[in-house]
């Protein structure tokens, strides 16, 4: 279901309840050395412009920011007065970033998710999360142990819904089957995904149709890759990829890039509106969470939502020049 009446069109998540903008923010520049983001007032600016230009579905997690914690903590001080106006996703979880618990348990334990909600309130200064994901999955902890925890979390009003990230095909059956049981539902999945890494049309999205979930797929731009600012010769020297991320560009796939430029001027669209056109036709995807440095970048990607509807050829072609891999691991 999309609603159209606000700036960005408003999807549906799977079979929730839950409405959220079909463009929406991805927040992990918030403290991000070396963007302006990394402050508050960097943050404030671009939120501004998320919130002015309907951007209102904003997705974080606790591990997030230069130090772990600081995206939610520099949000959290931004959204003070309009808490409301926005849809908060967070995540817990994460195996690579230790947030400091004192707690026993694995990572997707009940007892590490009780006191990690609490420090995620916290930081975020709000009473309530909208979107609370599992960040990756932990083969520790059965994840009935993990559903049960998040009830209670639902019950006691402290999340509204539950999602999963980073899951396979087989793990999303698991999950909803062991949630079913108890009458319960994960209500999204998040997992890499953008023309240049589409593997999980392999198992996952084919499970995120057949379970009903609502999809949201991480690093949709491929970093930025696919917003027509790079080329063969290079890109903007403040970009991460140039800064941090040289791989994205020097291991592109650059004839397919041309020609996928050629394709975009030819209809008289930046690569950017084709990129979202794209992403936003694809079955079960409720919002691109593109990440954003700067308050125009998220007023483009507003303006995105509804520049271009590719045509079923056009679809066809797109898939001539971004075809799945053929290595299963891509
Ligand atoms: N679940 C997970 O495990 C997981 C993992 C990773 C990410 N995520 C989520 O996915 C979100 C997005 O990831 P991401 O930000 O790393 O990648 P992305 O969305 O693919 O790329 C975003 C980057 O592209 C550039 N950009 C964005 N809009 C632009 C525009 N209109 N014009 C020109 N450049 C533009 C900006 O970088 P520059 O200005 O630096 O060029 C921006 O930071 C994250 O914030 C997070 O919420 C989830």
């Amino acid at each position: 279901m999309t609603i159209s009446d606000t700036p960005v069109p408003l999807r549906r998540v799977g079979a929730s309840g839950l409405l959220v903008s079909a463009v929406g923010l991805g927040c992990n520049n918030f403290g991000r050395p070396g963007t302006k983001s990394e402050t508050l007032a960097g943050t404030i600016e671009v939120l501004d412009a998320a919130i002015d230009s309907g951007v209102t579905f904003l997705d974080t997690a606790d591990m997030y920011g230069g130090e772990p914690g600081q995206s939610e903590t520099l949000m959290g001080d931004a959204l003070q007065g309009r808490r409301d106006r926005v849809v908060l996703a967070t995540k817990f979880g994460h195996p690579g970033r230790d947030m400091g618990y004192a707690t026993v348990g694995a990572k997707t334990s009940r007892s590490y998710i009780r006191t990690a909600v609490e420090a995620s309130l916290r930081r975020l200064k709000t009473d309530w999360i909208d979107l609370y994901q599992l960040h990756v999955p932990d083969a520790d902890t059965p994840i009935a142990e993990t559903i049960s925890a998040l009830d209670d979390l639902v019950a006691a009003g402290k999340i509204r819904y539950y999602g999963h990230s980073n899951m396979s095909g087989w793990q999303i059956a698991e999950a909803d089957f062991t949630a079913a049981d108890r009458g319960s539902r994960f209500i999204s999945a998040q997992n890499h995904y953008s023309l240049l890494a589409r593997g999980a049309e392999r198992e996952v999205l084919p499970a995120v149709q057949r379970f009903g979930l609502g999809f949201f797929p991480y690093f949709p731009l491929q970093n930025g890759l696919l917003t027509g600012k790079f080329t063969r010769e290079g890109g903007p020297e403040g970009s991460r990829i140039m800064m941090q991320r040289r791989h994205v560009w020097q291991n592109a796939p650059w004839d397919a890039l041309e020609r996928y430029q050629a394709f975009c001027d030819e209809r008289g669209i930046t690569m950017l509106a084709a990129t979202f056109g794209w992403l936003l036709s694809r079955p079960s995807l409720s919002s691109v969470i593109a990440g954003a440095t700067s308050a125009d970048q998220v007023r483009s990607n507003a303006a995105a939502a509804a520049a271009w509807t590719p045509s079923a050829a056009e679809l066809a072609t797109i898939d001539e020049l971004f075809p799945l891999p053929d290595d299963p691991a891509a």
